[in-house]
């Protein structure tokens, strides 16, 4: 059994979590996800921060095994993703809304920024859970919005969660892609500012 673990290779330290984190491909396929578990991962979310408080996001679980689920398996996924995010125990859809309450446009870069921080903490709670969650920006946005019959809101992304699988016994090229090192621009790159 092989779980491969990429703990962020830092030049300072930083919270476990944080540098645990990683979006690995190989989830256990026999894992489920329960009921309580998603309402956790949903809460999460809701309390993320967001401009004027205004929360402009909705959200929609697929629980493997689930009609949805295999729909976006089957029609929602495009190249690489379409073989491995399957065997995850839920895809989370991530929305962000094109209208305020009051019915007047949002702005999408701030609709997107907001639902960005909201997933970051689905994605957060996931590995506090000991879970492995992944982004797909890879996926057909036009039939997912189709499958859950949303036409107020951008799709801004799904996310696969799961348990992390074996990945001594996958494709040759799965294996390859779970064994590639993370790695990021230099602090100094990012830094723009003198420290
Ligand atoms: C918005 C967004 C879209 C992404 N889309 C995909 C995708 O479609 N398929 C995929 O395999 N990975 C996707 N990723 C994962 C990134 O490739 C990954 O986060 C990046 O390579 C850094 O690796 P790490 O998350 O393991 O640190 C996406 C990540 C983000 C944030």
């Amino acid at each position: 059994m092989t779980k491969i673990q990429k703990p962020a290779n830092t030049s300072v330290p930083i919270s476990d979590l944080l540098a645990n984190r990683w979006s690995p491909r190989v989830y256990d396929p026999t894992h489920e996800i329960t009921k309580e578990q998603v309402l956790r991962l949903a809460e999460a979310a809701r309390w993320a921060a967001s401009g004027n408080n205004a929360q402009p996001w909705r959200f929609g679980f697929a629980l493997r095994g689930e009609e949805l689920f295999e729909s976006i398996s089957t029609v929602g996924l495009t190249g690489f993703n379409a073989t491995w995010a399957p065997h995850a125990s839920l895809y989370v859809l991530a929305f962000a809304d094109k209208f305020k309450a009051d019915g007047t446009e949002l702005d999408r870069n701030s609709a997107y920024f907001n639902n960005a921080l909201a997933t970051s903490q689905i994605v957060f709670e996931a590995e506090a859970m000991g879970l492995k969650a992944h982004y797909m920006g890879g996926v057909i946005h036009d039939e997912i919005l189709k499958l859950v019959g949303i036409e107020d809101a951008w799709l801004t992304c799904v996310i696969t969660i799961g348990l992390q699988g074996d990945a001594s016994n996958v494709s040759d090229e799965l294996k390859q892609r779970e064994a590639t090192p993370r790695e990021r621009k230099a602090l100094s790159e990012v830094v723009i500012t003198k420290l």
